[in-house]
C-alpha cells in the first residue's frame, strides 16, 4: 500500500508546494512512485486555486523542479487520508493540530525540521513571502535536505 504524505504551510504557495515538488522529483528519480503519494495544502485558504508564488517557481525551476501544484486549504478529512502530515512552522503545527478529529491523529503530525538535520539552528522553515531571494534559497536548501531524509525514512519501513 502507498504511504501518503502531505506538506503544510500557511498559504500553500511557497514552502509546502516547493516541498511537494522536491519530493515528487526525488520519488521519480528513485523510481518509487508506486510506493509514495504526495500532496500539499495551506492552513489559510486565501490563495486557493493559485499556482505557487512566481518567486518560488523561478527559484525552484533553477534547481530543476517544476512546481505545478494548485493551492488548497487543509481539511479535517486529510487527517484520515494521509499517513504523515509535515508542517513548516509552529503556527502551522497549532492550526493543524486543532483540526484533528481525535487525539490519536496527532501522532501523524511532524515538524519539517525533524528531518532537515543539516540546519540544526533552525527550529522552523521560515516563511519567505516577505523576504528577498535569499529567503527562497534558504527554504529550498532546507527542503532538499529534509525531503531526502524523509524519503529515506519512509522507504526504510
Ligand atoms: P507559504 O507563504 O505559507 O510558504 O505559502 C505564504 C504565502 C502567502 C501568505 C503568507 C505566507 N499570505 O499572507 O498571503
Amino acid at each position: 500500500m502507498k504511504q501518503k504524505i502531505i506538506f503544510i504551510c500557511l498559504g500553500n504557495i511557497c514552502r509546502s508546494p516547493a516541498a511537494d515538488g522536491i519530493m515528487h522529483h526525488l520519488v521519480k528519480e528513485r523510481g518509487v512512485e508506486h510506493l509514495i503519494e504526495i500532496d500539499s495544502a495551506g492552513t489559510y485558504g486565501g490563495h486557493a486555486g493559485e499556482l505557487p508564488d512566481h518567486r518560488m517557481r523561478r527559484a525552484a525551476s533553477q534547481r530543476g523542479y517544476d512546481l505545478t501544484h494548485r493551492s488548497r486549504k487543509f481539511r479535517e478529512e486529510d487527517f484520515l487520508y494521509f499517513d504523515k502530515i509535515i508542517v513548516m512552522d509552529d503556527m502551522n503545527y497549532e492550526n493543524v493540530c486543532r483540526m484533528a478529529p481525535e487525539r490519536k491523529y496527532l501522532d501523524k503530525v511532524h515538524r519539517f525540521v525533524e528531518y532537515s538535520l543539516s540546519f540544526p539552528d533552525r527550529s522552523y522553515v521560515p516563511d519567505p513571502y516577505y523576504e528577498g531571494r535569499e529567503g527562497f534559497e534558504l527554504v529550498l536548501d532546507m527542503l532538499e535536505d529534509g525531503c531526502a531524509r524523509l524519503l529515506d525514512e519512509m522507504l526504510a519501513k
